[in-house]
């Protein structure tokens, strides 16, 4: 029986949300956090973990069939993978970022410069897109502090609090590249484990429409029910159970975290009391 391998980050911005996520999933890992390889007991998967910068390389050679790594990774290495599915974590930014004393007006301020970054690629088609010229400084680690040390002018690097452009005393001047973690795949999977890695796949989807959905319970005055259910259509049509008191009924649905707010206030006008929002583990439609 084949045996599906993931590849996600060691340690860094997404290996915490990504083993979340597995384990979000149903997907039981045993070993702890030092092994560099874990088997699932519950699932036939087996997880790598591995520098987050290696993991499109290993994905498109078939190392390992899957990987969760950021979408700037995968934009920079340009390897042969499919990006199958955006996961909504470890959302953050491709920036260009000076010395905070610096006057910056527009993108011409950098015109002539040289600019220390790890992204290569993605830095000079930004760079040729808008006409700019520059030279590129390709340094694989501590960008932020290139300016310091006299080596560039500026910097693109990756943002996401902007803790580290701040302690080095650099400002967020233009953001090229928006990133979240994304699931890739080698685009070459045998049947069996493309059918395992669907299988997956669907679990994945499953937890993350749960993460952003809430379920909701309340009762509300019969009169108001046509209209409540307008407000929470739900998956389907809400639930409605009748309650003890005459004239009231608890009605249960699903709201999505976005339209949360602005529906509590509307419920509340049209008489709905004893609102209850609890989150929801899986979501299967
Ligand atoms: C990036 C970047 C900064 C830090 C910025 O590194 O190089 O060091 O994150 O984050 P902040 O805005 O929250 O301070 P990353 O975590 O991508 O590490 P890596 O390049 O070594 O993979
Ligand atoms: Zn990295």
């Amino acid at each position: 029986m084949s045996t599906l391998k993931i590849a996600i980050q060691k340690s860094g911005r997404l290996s915490e949300k990504s083993s979340q996520l597995l384990r979000g999933c149903g997907i039981s890992l045993s070993n702890g956090p030092k092994a560099l390889k874990a088997k699932s007991d519950n699932f036939p998967l087996e997880i790598l973990f591995l520098r987050d910068d290696d993991i499109p390389q290993y994905v498109a050679e078939g190392v390992a069939d899957l990987g969760i790594v950021g979408a700037n990774v995968i934009e920079e290495k340009q390897s042969n993978v499919s990006k199958s599915l955006p996961l909504g974590f470890a959302k953050c930014r491709l920036s260009l970022a000076i010395p905070k004393n610096e006057n910056y007006s527009d993108l011409s301020y950098f015109d002539g410069k040289k600019i220390a970054t790890s992204y290569p690629v993605i830095l000079n088609s930004f760079l040729k897109e808008k006409g700019l010229s520059c030279s590129i400084e390709q340094i694989s680690g501590s960008v932020e502090i290139a300016p310091g040390i006299g080596l560039a002018q500026g910097i693109c690097d990756i943002v996401s609090t902007g803790s580290t452009l701040l302690q080095n005393g650099l400002k967020e001047v233009a953001t090229i590249y928006e990133s979240q973690a994304i699931l890739i795949s080698n685009p070459r999977l045998s049947p069996e484990l493309l059918a395992l890695a669907e299988q997956l796949q669907f679990r994945i989807e499953a937890v993350l429409a749960a993460r952003k959905n809430k379920y909701i319970l309340l009762n509300t005055p019969n009169e108001s029910i046509e209209a409540i259910s307008q407000l929470l259509p739900g998956m389907k049509s809400p639930t409605l159970l009748p309650l003890a008191q005459p004239g009231w009924s608890s009605l249960h649905s699903v709201v999505s975290e976005n339209e949360f707010w602005p529906v509590i206030s509307a419920l509340k006008e049209l008489g709905a009391e004893g609102i209850l929002v609890t989150s929801i583990e899986k979501m299967i439609r």
